[in-house]
């Protein structure tokens, strides 16, 4: 069996990923690899192929409790955010990153095969961007400051500190294994917590590699733990648990609103960055040369799995067709194939048959309900059949109020609506229960300005689509989400204000 018998067309596997894959994998606890207690292991595959990756363990209530009374005895011996001085705490932080990226090829394929995105993109993109992040964040542990306060009261002086929040638990999704693991961590880190990763299900090897990296690093043992399980039983656990005091979330609404109740008892701090159905709108007197391509890759950048998917797209109707056309053309010249092929695709598969099943629903009650995908709207078939692929599809035909056009899809969809005038599409726009993105193509500065005031999300793109960086703050207005990360804004959601009062007179 050559190449651990993926399909004949992969690159090779790095010896080091072979080796991780066939390893006896564990759980990350208090600086050591364990097994789940209960022994017990799930599965994960390759969403190109379909072919088993790896068993890894599936921890339950009992190991959730293990991994937080490991992070609590870390982080109440300061081992981490009192012992350490801000510059070596930075240091560690910057050392790690530098790991990331000497390991960048070994965390690419690791994505790629368990996540299905083409390897040279998560080599980069996902893996520099995580890099980058913890770069901006080992920056921070010596500029986190307080403040002395003019208070009232005579003979009193009043000032400020910020502290770790303590033990976090970070819950992350499958989009972007590494990178959305590098959006928490680092400020996590960077404000002085503990921290205990549960990645997803469908993406749980990168999570496990970089616990690797922080013990390379040198962190002090407990400092980062890595739990991989299911959200019903390890994610759940850990949103119960009373060490536990703040859960960071990536994901699905609904899930936000469970982990949402089930917090309540606790009252634990929680920080949720959701989905979206962004809107994209572009106006006659746009670049359209440039809207185009942007429209095109702002729905079908990592197949349409972005929480910022510019899945509601507007066009102006007198533009409505070239725009169509020219979007149609891009979107036939899209290569979709295996992540791992020797001929890197643009796109590679979803991540999971559930997923494929999920969008296929979708694509299916457009249909149902008068819409046309005028272009794809087929799973793949032929030597892809063996993974999730789905053709890039583009809808017409579709109304404000159907489902399709209000959903999250988190596929490669989108439905391509006209418009008459800028209040209707800007009412239009609004009329979502999500608010994380919003963008629009015009070369009309009022417009630009007027749009960028008035609608309701968190990132607004003018011209663009897709930019993050890890200095500017991202999150969600509505039901998108509760805070926002990156930036300095992140440090507050990893960071508790203690206010001290002296009498001096
Ligand atoms: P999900 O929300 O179920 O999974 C995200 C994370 O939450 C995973 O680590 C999962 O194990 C964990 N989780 C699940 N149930 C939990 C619980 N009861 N308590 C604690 N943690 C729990 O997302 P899923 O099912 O993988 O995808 C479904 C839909 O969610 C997608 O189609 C998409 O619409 C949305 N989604 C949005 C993402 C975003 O970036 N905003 C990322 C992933 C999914
Ligand atoms: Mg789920």
């Amino acid at each position: 069996m050559t190449n651990l018998g993926f399909p004949e067309n992969y690159v090779e596997i790095l010896p080091e990923v072979r080796a991780f894959l066939q390893s006896d994998l564990k759980l990350h606890i208090g600086g050591r690899w364990v097994p789940s207690i209960s022994g017990e292991t799930f599965e994960t595959h390759d969403p190109s192929s379909g072919r088993l990756l790896a068993r890894v363990p599936s921890a339950q209530a009992d190991d959730v409790d293990a991994a937080v009374r490991a992070a609590r005895a870390t982080f109440d011996s300061g081992a981490w955010h009192l012992k350490l001085s801000p510059s070596d705490r930075g240091r560690l932080i910057w050392r790690l990153a530098d790991l990331i990226e000497t390991h960048a090829p070994i965390l690419a394929q690791l994505d790629s095969l368990d996540n299905g995105k083409p390897v040279k993109k998560a080599q980069q993109v996902d893996a520099p961007l995580s890099a980058e992040h913890f770069r901006y964040y080992a920056g921070w542990p010596s500029k986190i400051e307080g403040a002395t306060i003019p208070v009232n009261t005579p003979g009193t002086f009043n000032y400020t500190v910020r502290e770790p929040v303590g033990v976090c638990g970070l819950i992350v999704p499958w989009n972007y294994p590494l990178l959305m693991a590098a959006w928490k961590i680092a400020p996590a880190l960077a404000a002085g917590n503990c921290i205990i990763l549960k990645p997803a299900e469908q993406t749980p090897l990168s999570a496990l590699y970089l616990a690797r990296l922080f013990e390379e690093a040198g962190f002090p043992a407990g400092v980062f733990n890595v739990l991989t399980g299911f959200g019903e039983t390890a994610g759940a656990a850990l949103v119960a648990h009373p060490g536990v005091d703040k859960i960071g979330f990536t994901g699905s609404a609904s899930v936000a609103r469970t982990i949402l109740r089930n917090s309540a008892d606790t009252l634990k701090r929680v920080s949720l960055e959701l989905g979206g159905k962004s809107p994209n709108i572009i106006f006659a007197d746009a670049d359209l040369e440039q809207a185009v391509i942007g429209a095109t890759w702002a729905i079908f950048g990592n197949n349409g799995q972005s929480c910022t998917a510019g899945s509601r797209l507007y066009i102006q109707r007198s533009i409505f067709d070239r725009v169509l056309t020219g979007m149609s053309d891009q979107a036939a010249n899209i290569r979709v194939g295996m992540g791992m092929q020797t001929d890197q695709p643009d796109l590679g598969p979803v991540v999971s048959m559930e997923q494929m099943h999920t969008i296929m629903g979708y694509i299916e009650d457009g249909r149902s309900s008068g819409g046309q995908a005028v272009v794809g709207g087929q799973r793949i078939g032929g030597n892809l059949a063996n993974g999730y692929f789905i053709e890039p599809t583009i809808f017409t035909g579709v109304q404000d109020s159907m489902k399709i056009v209000r959903e999250e899809i988190f596929g490669p969809v989108v439905c391509a609506m006209p418009f008459d005038d800028a209040d209707e599409v800007l009412h239009r726009a609004n009329e979502t229960p999500y608010g994380l993105a919003a963008g629009l193509w015009t070369r009309d500065l009022q417009t630009a300005h007027r749009f960028a005031a008035r609608m309701q999300a968190g990132t607004i793109w003018i011209n663009t689509w897709g930019d993050t960086d890890a200095a500017s703050p991202f999150g969600g207005y509505k039901q998108s989400g509760h805070g926002r990360e990156m930036g300095k804004e992140a440090l507050d959601l990893y960071s508790e204000v203690k206010s001290v009062w002296i009498r001096v007179g």
